[in-house]
C-alpha cells in the first residue's frame, strides 16, 4: 500500500518504471486467552496512527459494539459508552473495516473510552498497514488525528468472524496485545533514521512533522552525544526516466540532468517552489549532516533542520539557499565542504550523497521499501504510530537490550502515569494503600508488587495477595484481624505460604470476616450436666456445679470421686496433675518449636532445592494470635 505518496506518485508514476517497491506491513501479536476454542496467537498489524505500546504488552476484553459497528460515528450514547468498568479489564473496542477512514474509527473508539481499537479487515487479503487519510481527500478537520493515542490493529476477517461469533455466544473475548517483539532490540545502541523531506508545505502532515522535530530535537541530541543511539537522515528522491529528461517537467523538478526529483510542493508547476528546489534544499541538509557528521557533532543536524524550518519557511518566500546558509553558517559548520558535498547541480553527473540515498530507499533485510513520508525506521524496521516525541521515544527505548536502556528511558518524563485513572485497571487494596499498577515507559503494567520485602502474587489486576514468610507483616496479609477486651485475634498464619484461615474459636472466611463461634449454643463445648456454659469472644466459660473442677481437655467435670480422698491427697493430686501437665505442657511446646524451626529451614531449603518429603499438612503449625 503506497496510498501516502500517491499524491507525489501520481506525478511521477508514469514517469517511474521501476519503482514498483516492497512495503512491509509492520505487525505485532494478538494473544487469545479466552475463550478457549480461541486461544492462540494472532498477527495483526500496527495501524500508523495512534501510540502503539513498543516494548510492552496490553490486556483487554473484546466488546463488538451492537450498534455503530464500523465506528464511524461516536460512540458516546450512554449505554454503549466502551470504558472499562473498574475491577474489569481495559475495553478493546471491535469495529469493521469500511465506510470511513480508519483514523475516524480510532478516534471515535477513544473518545469511548476504549483502551485500544481492533479493525476487522472486510475482505480475505494478508493484513495491510491503516494510514491516516491524504491531505485534499476531503478529511474534513483532520486534527483530531494528531490527539489519537489509543493503539490500533488490524486483524484479519476471519479473525474478526469468529470472535464476533464468540462473543455473540455470550462468550468473553480477553486478549493481550504484544509489542514485546515488534522492534529489534539486540544490543545497547540503538540505530534510527528518519526519511524526511525539507518540504514545508504539505498542510498538517509538515505541521505536525516539524512538531515532531522540534519537541523530539532535545532528547534526540542528548541520546546521540551519550552515545546511545546513532541517528541517520534520509530523504527520499525520485529520478527521472530518459525519455522524459528535456521535458519541461523534468527541468523543473529535478537537478544533475533529471537523476534527482522531487515533486512539485504546491502540485502545481506554475506556482511557488519547484521540485527542484525542494532537492536541492534536501540535499543541503543531507550535506550538513555529513559535515557535521565527520566533524563528530552529528546532532547538529537537529539545530539546523529546526532553525531552518523555523527561520525558512516556504511561506514566507524564505525557502531559499541565502536563508539556508545563514542557518548552517549560524551554526559553526564549514560552509566549503557543504558547498563540494553539493556539487555542481547542472552538471550531468551523479551526486555521491544522492545516489546514496537513492540506493538506501530499497528495501533491505527486515526493512520494507520506505514510501510514506516521514518514516522513522529503527533498528532497520519501520516504526508505526504518530510522531510525537513521547511514542517515538517510548519506542526507541524498546529498542535497548533489555536493562541497557538509558536513563531518559527510567525519568518520570517517560512515564505514562496511566495508574492515575482508575488504577490503570489494576488491582489495588484501597485500605491498606498496596496497588499492583506501575507506570513504567513499556507502558502501565499490573503486577503484583513487593511491600517491605513481602511478595505479593496473583494476576495483578483482579487479585494479588501477601506470600511467604513475613507475609503478616504486611495489612495482615490481607486477612482479618481483630480485638475486644484485651485480646487479639488474627487470620493470618505466617508459615502458610497463602491465604488465611480463622484461628480456633471462629468460623468465617479468614479474609474478611471470622466470627466468634458459639461453643455453648453449637453444643461444642462443655455440655456435660453439671456444666454451666457462658460463651466468650473467640472462647468460652465452663464452670461446674457442687464444687467440681472442670477440666478442659477432657472437657467434663471431676471432683465428686477426689472429693473422697483426704483433703490433703488432693491437694497432692492437683499438684501431680499440674506437674504432669507442666511437664507434658513443655515437652509439646519444644516439641512445636522443633517442629516450627524444622519447618523453617525446609522453608528455606526449598527455595534451592525440592523437597520430596514436605510436612503433609503444614497448617498445624500455626501460631494464632
Ligand atoms: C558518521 O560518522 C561515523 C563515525 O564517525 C561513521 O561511522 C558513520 O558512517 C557516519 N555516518 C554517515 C551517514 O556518514
Ligand atoms: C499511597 O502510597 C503512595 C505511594 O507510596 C503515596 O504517594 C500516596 O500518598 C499514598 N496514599 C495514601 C492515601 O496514603
Amino acid at each position: 500500500m503506497r496510498t501516502k505518496l500517491s499524491f507525489l506518485w501520481c506525478v511521477w508514476i508514469y514517469l517511474c518504471g521501476s519503482c514498483v517497491g516492497r512495503f512491509v506491513v509492520e505487525k505485532n501479536n494478538l494473544k487469545i486467552t479466552s475463550p478457549k476454542s480461541l486461544r492462540g496467537i494472532y498477527e495483526c498489524a500496527i495501524g500508523n496512527f495512534g501510540v502503539p505500546k513498543y516494548g510492552g504488552t496490553m490486556i483487554g476484553t473484546v466488546v463488538f459494539p451492537r450498534y455503530n459497528q464500523n465506528g464511524c460515528t461516536k460512540f458516546n450514547d450512554g449505554d454503549t459508552s466502551l470504558s472499562a468498568k473498574p475491577g474489569s479489564f481495559p475495553t478493546f473496542v471491535l469495529v469493521d473495516r469500511g465506510d470511513c477512514y480508519f483514523t475516524l474509527k480510532a478516534w471515535n473508539a477513544q473518545i469511548g473510552g476504549a483502551a485500544a481499537i481492533l479493525v476487522a479487515d472486510d475482505r480475505v487479503e494478508p493484513l495491510i498497514t491503516m494510514d491516516t487519510p491524504e491531505e485534499g481527500n476531503g478529511a474534513t478537520n483532520d486534527d483530531y488525528i494528531e490527539k489519537i493515542t489509543i493503539p490500533s490493529a488490524l486483524i484479519s476477517k476471519s479473525l474478526g468472524d469468529n470472535i464476533k461469533s464468540a462473543l455473540k455466544s455470550g462468550a468473553m473475548v480477553n486478549v493481550n496485545l504484544d509489542w514485546r517483539e515488534a522492534l529489534p532490540h539486540p544490543d545497547e545502541r540503538v540505530e534510527y533514521e528518519l526519511w524526511t523531506s525539507s518540504n514545508d508545505e504539505c498542510g498538517p502532515k509538515c505541521e505536525s512533522e516539524i512538531n515532531f522535530l522540534k519537541g523530539f530535537k532535545g532528547a534526540a541530541q542528548l541520546l546521540e552525544q551519550k552515545g546511545f543511539t546513532r541517528f541517520t537522515p534520509h530523504y527520499i528522491t525520485w529520478y527521472c526516466p530518459e525519455a522524459f529528461i528535456l521535458s519541461q517537467q523534468c527541468k523543473s523538478q529535478c537537478i544533475n540532468n533529471g537523476r534527482y526529483c522531487a515533486p512539485d510542493p504546491e502540485q502545481d508547476f506554475s506556482v511557488g517552489y519547484d521540485g527542484k528546489d525542494v532537492v536541492i534544499q534536501n540535499l543541503r541538509q543531507a550535506c550538513f549532516f555529513k559535515v557535521a557528521n565527520e566533524s563528530g557533532k552529528p546532532w547538529k543536524w537537529w539545530d539546523y533542520v529546526t532553525d531552518f524550518a523555523i527561520r525558512c519557511p516556504m511561506r514566507a518566500k524564505k525557502y531559499t539557499e541565502e536563508c539556508s546558509d545563514q542557518v548552517a553558517k549560524s551554526l559553526g559548520v564549514d560552509m566549503n565542504k557543504i558547498k563540494d558535498c553539493i556539487g555542481d547541480l547542472r552538471a550531468d553527473v551523479e551526486n555521491p550523497i544522492l545516489k546514496a540515498e537513492q540506493d538506501a530507499q530499497i528495501g533491505q533485510g527486515s526493512r520494507g521499501d520506505v514510501t510514506i513520508l516521514p518514516t522513522l525506521v529503527i533498528n532497520n524496521r519501520q516504526y508505526r504510530g504518530k510522531l510525537s516525541k513521547a511514542a517515538v521515544l517510548k519506542a526507541l527505548c524498546a529498542s535497548f537490550q533489555e536493562t541497557t536502556e538509558p536513563s531518559i528511558c527510567l525519568t518520570p518524563d517517560m512515564e505514562t502515569n496511566e495508574c492515575l485513572a482508575n488504577n490503570g485497571g489494576c488491582w489495588k487494596d484501597k485500605a491498606a494503600n498496596i496497588t499492583a499498577c506501575r507506570d513504567t515507559f513499556r507502558g502501565r503494567v499490573c503486577e503484583c508488587p513487593i511491600v517491605q520485602n513481602v511478595k505479593f502474587v496473583g494476576d495483578g489486576y483482579t487479585h494479588c495477595e501477601a506470600s511467604g514468610p513475613l507475609r503478616c507483616a504486611v495489612n495482615n496479609g490481607g486477612c482479618w484481624q481483630g480485638s475486644q477486651g484485651g485480646r487479639a485475634y488474627s487470620a493470618c498464619i505466617d508459615d502458610h505460604t497463602k491465604g488465611c484461615k480463622c484461628p480456633p474459636g471462629f468460623k468465617g472466611d479468614g479474609f474478611h470476616s471470622c466470627e466468634d463461634v458459639d461453643e455453648c449454643k453449637d453444643k461444642v463445648a462443655c455440655q456435660c450436666p453439671e456444666c454451666s456454659c457462658k460463651n466468650t469472644w473467640g472462647s468460652y466459660e465452663c464452670k461446674c456445679s457442687n464444687g467440681l473442677f472442670y477440666v478442659r481437655e477432657s472437657d467434663m467435670c471431676i471432683g465428686k470421686y477426689s472429693a473422697s480422698v483426704s483433703s490433703g491427697g488432693f491437694v497432692w493430686m492437683l499438684i501431680l496433675i499440674l506437674g504432669i501437665g507442666g511437664a507434658g505442657g513443655y515437652a509439646f511446646y519444644k516439641y512445636r518449636i522443633q517442629r516450627y524451626m524444622d519447618y523453617e529451614i525446609r522453608a528455606i531449603m526449598a527455595q534451592y532445592m525440592p523437597l520430596d518429603n514436605q510436612p503433609e499438612n503444614s497448617n498445624q503449625v500455626q501460631h494464632s494470635v
